[in-house]
């Protein structure tokens, strides 16, 4: 492990970083006085690029090199970061809490992302929305979605439904998330799998097979429960791992991945048990939040007891591009950062 001030390289696809009290007390308090960051987001990010700016400098480089980097960590760990001092109930809805009178942890949500690129909002994810409040809301339960508790959510990548028929291209290529409240049973585990790791994992003729464009993913469920009526809508037939070997590429829909040939569909599970062997665990808690690179490997989620009752886990979670130039053609006319 190295330690080079408060940055520490666990491996070489896992890094942590970990606030002093006194820079997350110096942060938080200038935080409580921030509005709803949405309601005038390019003045807030600004905003919040000085604020964060403030992170000690092998910090800050830290999560600059995450974002910028090939060779870096796929997933990072921040903790010790501020949080609201008063938390309304969880939303129960998978929309906004409407109780919410502090935006700390808004804040710091957006202001670690833009240190990594540019919040994009979805249409066909959570409204559109920048913020997305990410709870579980019991119709969604067991499905493989964001709504989901009583089922594990399975190895994937974040993918959008695309008209062009390639759902891994105009996805984010960050995501990141912020734990406002943890689980009652402490259960929830949240899982990254380096692509690096994975391959290294696998046998050569199964790297082999993801490698070709056998494989068509599903687009994400709440696309297909709310557009499509429940019916699959597969993308275009794509690789699962591409790039070179130093630093490969990896996409997997959570909503599931149809393989094409028997050898894919083996492949496929071949995956996801290897995936579980190499994948890093963290449980996220009230202030730490997860930095995920969407192209670099994958994520998953454990099971965890929901009760649906106001005290139930709640993260925040912002998509970001590292540019909006390549998505501008699913730009909408009357804002800039939805596509
Ligand atoms: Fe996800």
């Amino acid at each position: 492990m190295l330690v080079d001030g408060n940055v520490r390289t666990l491996d070489r696809t896992f890094t942590e970083f970990v606030l002093t009290d006194e820079v997350r007390d110096a942060i938080g308090g200038v935080l409580e006085s921030f509005p709803n960051p949405v309601d005038d987001i390019d003045r807030t990010l600004t905003r919040l690029r000085v604020v964060f700016a403030a992170l000690p400098i092998d910090q800050l480089q830290g999560v600059l090199d995450f974002g910028r980097h090939v060779d870096t960590a796929g997933v990072a760990l921040v903790r010790n970061l501020p949080v609201d001092r008063e938390l309304p109930m969880t939303p129960v809805d998978g929309g906004p809490s409407r109780l919410k009178r502090t935006f700390v942890a808004e804040c710091v949500l957006l202001g670690l992302s833009q240190l990594l690129g540019e919040p994009m909002g979805i249409t066909t994810e959570k409204g559109g929305r920048l913020v997305h409040d990410v709870v579980p809301v019991s119709a969604g339960a067991t499905s493989q979605t964001n709504q989901s508790s009583a089922a594990f959510l399975n190895f994937h990548s974040d993918i959008v439904y695309d008209e062009t028929g390639r759902f891994d291209v105009p996805n984010p290529d960050f995501l990141v998330l912020n734990c406002l409240r943890q689980d009652v049973g402490k259960e929830a585990v949240t899982y990254y799998a380096d692509a690096r790791d994975v391959v290294a994992g696998l046998p050569e003729d199964v790297v082999e097979t993801l490698r070709t464009p056998s494989f068509r993913l599903n687009a994400p469920g709440s696309y297909v429960r709310d557009v499509a009526g429940g019916a699959a809508v597969l993308s275009d037939p794509v690789a699962i791992i591409s790039g070179p070997l130093h630093a490969p590429g990896i996409v997997v829909s959570a909503n599931g991945v149809v393989g094409l040939t028997r050898e894919a569909e083996n492949a496929l599970n071949e995956l996801q048990r290897v995936c579980r062997e190499v994948a890093h665990e963290v449980r996220l808690a009230a202030g730490t939040a997860l930095l995920i690179n969407n192209r670099k490997g994958l994520h998953a989620r454990s099971q965890f007891f929901a009760r649906h009752d106001g005290q139930d886990r709640w993260l925040q979670r912002t998509y970001l591009r590292r540019s909006l130039w390549d998505v501008r053609y699913r730009g909408v006319p009357d804002n800039r950062r939805v596509h």
